[in-house]
């Protein structure tokens, strides 16, 4: 199969488990905590199985990565890697900002991207190479190359109250650098704002590759860069998360070096 069937898969796994988690919400009942703050639910669970059964369905033998119970090794070439509920503690707060993220990776390189957000039904999308798009909306990164006017965005690890390293001194940098700082809370989300400019800039520590692959491409894409804090190359198991319209990069490099 080639890869516009890849994005198809993608984007049907992610709208059912997206209107799955929509038509749930204020329903969790069994809210665990995986730590002091991070929290997991069955609604996250199920929306996992969902998309992971869906992609199973059309690739039986591709392997998965995804953040809640399913690490299945199998053919390594073609890896789909999925966050079912990227922001669950907006979700449980009934707080509506949150998606589904899912990806596909082919030896070593993310080719597909589908993010989707089921309070605003509005699906993020990319092939590498081939753009990036908003439903059926070709988008691309704001064209704002000065951070006194710029909207950006950021989020904190569970890990806050105790590390060292907690982002806490960047928020501040920016603070008094930018037109305004946001923190929704769903890292996926942030990213694909930054793709069609709603967001100039983004960057976060500690993130993880569900958090980060399907929307990394999506900003590539739109004309966007992604990047570590020191500006080099972006892997997606990599702890530093910067992503922006270009044009400002350099300059928020600047201010994460501080
Ligand atoms: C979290 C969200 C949040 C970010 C955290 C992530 P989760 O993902 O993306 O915005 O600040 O670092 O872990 O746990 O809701 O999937
Ligand atoms: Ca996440
Ligand atoms: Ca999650």
């Amino acid at each position: 199969m080639d890869r516009y069937n890849f994005r198809k898969v993608a984007i049907e796994a992610a709208l059912k488990a997206g209107g799955y988690i929509k038509r749930n919400l204020g329903k969790a009942r069994d809210i665990r905590y995986k730590g002091e703050i991070n929290i997991v639910t069955e609604i996250d669970k199920k929306a996992e199985d969902i998309i992971v059964s869906e992609i199973k369905k059309v690739y039986p033998k591709h392997s998965f990565i995804a953040e809640e119970d399913i690490y299945a090794k199998n053919d390594l070439d073609f890896t789909w890697i999925i966050d079912p509920l990227d922001g669950t503690t907006n979700f449980i707060h009934s707080f509506p900002f949150f998606c589904v993220s899912v990806s596909l990776m082919r030896q070593g390189s993310i080719v597909v991207g589908a993010v989707y957000d089921p309070m605003r039904d509005e699906l993020f999308h990319a092939e590498r190479g081939k753009g990036a798009f908003l439903n059926r909306q070709r988008i691309c990164v704001s064209k704002l190359s000065d951070i006194k006017k710029a909207m950006v965005a950021t989020g904190f690890a569970y890990n806050v109250k105790k590390a060292k390293n907690n982002n806490v001194n960047n928020f501040i940098n920016f603070l008094k650098a930018s037109q305004a700082v946001r923190r929704a809370g769903s890292a996926a989300l942030d990213m694909c704002y930054v793709g069609c400019g709603r967001f100039d800039g983004f960057w976060e520590l500690y993130l993880h590759p569900w958090d980060t692959a399907a929307a990394s491409l999506i900003v590539e894409e739109a004309g966007g860069k992604v990047t570590k804090f020191d500006g080099s190359e972006y892997k997606i198991f990599d702890k530093e998360t910067l992503a922006t319209n270009s044009k400002l990069h350099s300059c928020m490099v600047k201010i994460l070096s501080k």
